[in-house]
C-alpha cells in the first residue's frame, strides 16, 4: 500500500507539473513588439499603416513635439478625458466620427512601446 501511495503522489505531483507548464494563461505572454502592436489593435486601422493619417484618424507623423512621454502614456489610457482638456485635440476631434479608444487594458510595457514609437514617428 505505501508503495501505491507514494505512486499515486508522484503522478499527482507529475500532472501537477504538467499543467502549470501548459497552462498559457499563468505564465504572462512575451511584450509585444511596436509593429505588432500597431496591427493587432487597430492602430494601422484608423491612423494608417506608416501613422500617416486616414478619414478615420489624423497623422501621428511629427506629433512628438506635443507630447512626453508621461502625457503620452496617459493619453493611451484616457483619451477622451484628456483631449476634453486640451485645446488641440478637443479642436481635431471634431474631423472624426469616431473617439479615438481606450488602450488602457494593455500591459504598461506595451503602452510605453507604443508611446516610444509614437514619440519616433
Ligand atoms: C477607431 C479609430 C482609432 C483607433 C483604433 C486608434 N486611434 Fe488614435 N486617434 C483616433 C482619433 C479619431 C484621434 C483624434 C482624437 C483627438 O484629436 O482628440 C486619435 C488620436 C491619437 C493620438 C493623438 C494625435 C495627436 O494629434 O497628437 C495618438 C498619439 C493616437 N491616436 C495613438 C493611437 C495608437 C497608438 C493606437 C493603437 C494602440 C490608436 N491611436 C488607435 C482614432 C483611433
Amino acid at each position: 500500500m505505501r508503495l501505491v501511495h507514494a505512486v499515486m503522489s508522484g503522478m499527482v505531483v507529475g500532472l501537477a507539473a504538467l499543467s502549470a507548464v501548459s497552462c498559457g494563461d499563468s505564465a504572462p505572454a512575451a511584450p509585444r513588439s511596436a509593429a505588432k502592436l500597431w496591427s493587432d489593435e487597430g492602430c494601422a486601422l484608423c491612423h494608417g499603416k506608416q501613422a500617416e493619417g486616414t478619414k478615420l484618424a489624423p497623422t501621428l507623423q511629427g506629433k512628438a513635439t506635443h507630447w512626453s512621454r508621461e502625457s503620452l502614456l496617459q493619453y493611451l489610457r484616457d483619451p477622451v478625458g484628456y483631449a476634453a482638456q486640451d485645446p488641440r485635440l478637443k479642436e481635431q476631434m471634431k474631423s472624426y466620427s469616431q473617439a479615438m479608444p481606450t488602450y488602457k487594458m494593455l500591459a504598461p510595457v506595451e503602452l510605453e512601446t507604443l508611446a516610444d514609437y509614437v514619440l519616433g514617428l
